[in-house]
C-alpha cells in the first residue's frame, strides 16, 4: 500500500466530516417542501448573494418573482440565469435604488400598478461597513439602504400585501443588531463622529424594531412580519471590510473562512423557510436566528423605541399616512411573551 493512502484517506474523511458538520451547524436546508404557484414575491438586492439564491429557490417553487436591484445589467443577467436554471419564465428584473426615496417610490408605484398581488416581500438588500457617505436624501448610507428604504417600500406596498393576505414580510437583519444602539436624536450621524461598524449595527437593530412595530400595527390583517439573521454567509457583503481588502486574509485565511461560512445557497434557506413554512401562518413579530426563533437583544425589546423610531422614520421618508396600531394592542406585550 502506498504510504500516501492513509494520510490521504484521513484528510478526505476529516474534510468530508467538516463539510457535513458545517452544513449541520449552519442550519441546513428549509424543511418545508411547499410550492408557491400563483404567489408573487418581491425581493430587493436579488442580483447576487443571499437575495439571488432566495429568488432562485422561490422561482424553483413556482413563484412569480420580482427582483428589485440598483444595477439593471446585473439584475437582468441574474433574472435570465434564474429563469434558465429553474425553467420558471416568471422572473422579472426591476430597478430600485434603496438609497433614493424617489427610486423606491417609483418601484413601489410600478408594482402597485402592474402586479395583481404581493404575497411575499423580502427586504434583503444591504450594505455593510461602507465608508462614510449619505444617500440621495441625506441619510446615513447604511441606515438609508438597510432600513429607511425598506421602511418606505414596505409601507407603500401595504395595501397590496393586505389585499393578498395571508401574506408575509421578511426583513433581513443580522446578529450584529445585538451590539447596536439607536440614537433617536442623531440617526444619521450628522452630529457625532461617524463609526461605520456602529452604523451597520444601528441599521440592523432598526430593522428588528421596525419588524416588531409593523407586526403590532398589522395585527389581525393576515400580513405577518419576521426579522432574520441568515447566518454567516460567504457573499460580497464584506467588500468594504479589511477582511476582503487584505491579501493575507483573502488567501491565507480563506480556508478558515470557508469552514466558518456557508454558501449563498444555504444562506438563502432561512429566508425561504420564513417565506413558505406552513407552521408560520399567522406567526408575526418574531426574530429568527437562521431557522430558529430566538429572543433578540434586550435593546430590541424596548417598548417605546419602536414607536418613536416609526414616527421619526415616517417623517424622514415623507410618509404622510402610515398604518395605525390597533387600539387593543397599543401597550406592551405580556412579559412572558417569547416573541420580539
Ligand atoms: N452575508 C452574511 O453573512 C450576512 C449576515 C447577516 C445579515 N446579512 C444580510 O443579508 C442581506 C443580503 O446580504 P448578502 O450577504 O447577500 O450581501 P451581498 O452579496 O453584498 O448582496 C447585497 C445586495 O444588496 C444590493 N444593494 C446594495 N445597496 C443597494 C441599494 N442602494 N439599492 C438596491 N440594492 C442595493 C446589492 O446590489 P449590488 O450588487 O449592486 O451592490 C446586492 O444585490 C443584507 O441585508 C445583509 O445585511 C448577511
Amino acid at each position: 500500500m502506498s504510504r500516501y493512502v492513509l494520510p490521504a484517506s484521513i484528510f478526505g474523511t476529516v474534510f468530508g466530516c467538516a463539510v457535513l458538520l458545517k452544513n449541520h451547524v449552519t442550519g441546513g436546508s428549509c424543511p418545508s417542501k411547499a410550492r408557491i404557484p400563483g404567489k408573487t414575491v418581491v425581493i430587493t438586492g436579488a442580483n447576487t448573494g443571499i437575495g439571488k439564491e432566495t429568488a432562485r429557490e422561490l422561482a424553483r417553487r413556482g413563484g412569480r418573482i420580482i427582483m428589485g436591484c440598483r444595477d439593471m445589467g446585473k439584475c437582468e443577467e441574474a433574472a435570465r440565469e434564474i429563469r434558465g436554471s429553474t425553467l420558471n419564465p416568471h422572473v422579472y428584473a426591476r430597478h430600485v435604488d434603496l438609497a433614493s426615496i424617489k427610486s423606491v417610490r417609483r418601484f413601489a408605484e410600478e408594482i402597485n400598478r402592474e402586479e395583481d398581488r404581493v404575497d411575499i416581500l423580502i427586504n434583503n438588500a444591504g450594505v455593510m461597513r461602507c465608508p462614510p457617505g449619505k444617500t440621495e436624501d441625506g441619510f446615513d448610507m447604511q441606515l438609508g439602504v438597510n432600513y429607511l428604504g425598506h421602511f418606505l417600500l414596505t409601507n407603500l406596498l401595504l395595501d397590496k400585501l393586505r389585499d393578498s393576505a395571508p401574506s408575509r414580510v421578511i426583513n433581513l437583519s443580522s446578529l450584529a443588531h445585538a451590539v447596536g444602539e439607536i440614537d433617536l436624536e442623531d440617526l444619521n450621524w450628522d452630529r457625532k463622529k461617524f463609526n461605520t461598524k456602529k452604523a451597520y449595527c444601528q441599521s440592523k437593530l432598526a430593522v428588528v424594531l421596525f419588524t416588531r412595530e409593523l407586526a403590532r400595527r398589522l395585527e389581525g390583517t393576515g400580513v405577518t412580519v419576521s426579522a432574520l439573521h441568515p447566518g454567516v454567509v460567504a457573499t460580497d457583503l464584506g467588500r468594504h471590510t479589511g477582511m476582503h481588502q487584505s491579501h493575507f486574509s483573502s488567501t491565507v485565511l480563506s480556508p478558515v473562512f470557508y469552514l466558518l461560512t456557508k454558501s449563498p445557497e444555504l444562506g438563502a434557506q432561512p429566508g425561504v423557510y420564513l417565506s413558505v413554512a406552513e407552521e408560520l401562518v399567522g406567526v408575526s413579530g418574531r426574530y429568527y436566528d437562521v431557522m430558529t426563533e430566538k429572543d433578540p437583544a434586550p435593546q430590541a425589546l424596548d417598548q417605546e423605541t419602536p414607536i418613536k423610531l416609526w414616527d421619526i422614520s415616517a417623517s424622514l421618508v415623507g410618509l404622510e399616512t402610515t398604518v395605525s396600531p390597533p387600539e387593543k394592542t397599543f401597550r406592551r406585550a405580556p412579559p412572558s411573551s417569547p416573541s420580539l
